[in-house]
């Protein structure tokens, strides 16, 4: 068994989202001590931004033909894409950022995502086990006034769940700022619940992940 993790934070030493990826990952290792975890920091390692058109335009032309940026932006998306198939489970850590997906997210996505194994018409990560952390400083449920402002969640279960078919769980901590921005201290109260709420579903869902298979040929 392994695992493969991706973490987007920018900032790691006060990370919300690999506190709880940490919980995830902590319960897979009980269940699998001897097991390999490989690790990908999009933040102290990010893919270039010319990678993805680099990936995409060397299919429009011959292989002798390519430039260096071409060719290392595919060597790039496989290695990627290899990280995604071999492992039996996946488990990311992603912020909300300006209201939208983390470009750091975002980039690594698109690269891998050229990798002809895992686009649309692909098979190879249907059904594999996946968890997805996800962190937002403020709060945008239902009725909250910014509701309908977090475009990162929905585009995050899009692309996993529906466009690469992972058997996904997903765990959300929304106003991890409180404490950190004065504005949101009336709100003490509800984000300690939020909080340890989704400490509890990272939790439970870790031991899921290290007791799930990958269901077949979605
Ligand atoms: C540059 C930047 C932009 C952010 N934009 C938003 C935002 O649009 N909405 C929001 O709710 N939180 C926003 N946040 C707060 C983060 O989502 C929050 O701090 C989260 O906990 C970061 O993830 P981490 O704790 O894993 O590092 C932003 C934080 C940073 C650093």
């Amino acid at each position: 068994m392994s695992l493969f993790r991706l973490d987007a934070s920018i900032m790691p030493a006060t990370s919300s989202s690999r506190s709880l990826a940490d919980l995830v990952e902590a319960e897979w290792r009980a269940s699998h001590p001897d097991s390999a975890v490989t690790r990908r920091d999009l933040a102290a390692d990010p893919v270039p931004s010319t990678a993805w058109a680099d990936a995409v335009t060397s299919g429009f032309v011959e292989e002798g033909q390519r430039t260096a940026g071409q060719s290392e932006a595919l060597a790039l998306a496989r290695g990627f894409a290899d990280e995604l198939i071999d492992a039996d489970a996946l488990l990311f850590a992603v912020p909300l950022y300006n209201y939208g997906v983390s470009q750091h997210f975002k980039t690594w996505f698109d690269l891998a995502y050229t990798d002809p194994r895992i686009d649309p018409t692909g098979t190879a990560l249907r059904g594999k086990p996946a968890t997805l952390v996800t962190v937002l400083g403020g709060n945008y449920a239902a009725g909250t006034p910014k509701d309908g402002w977090d475009h990162s969640t929905g585009w995050l279960r899009r692309v996993l769940e529906d466009v690469w078919g992972l058997d996904l769980r997903v765990v959300q901590r929304p106003f991890t700022l409180v404490g950190v921005n004065p504005a949101l201290d009336a709100f003490t109260d509800t984000a300690r619940e939020l909080k340890e709420a989704a400490e509890a579903s990272a939790r439970a869902y870790g031991r899921e992940l290290a007791a799930r298979r990958a269901s077949q040929g979605v």
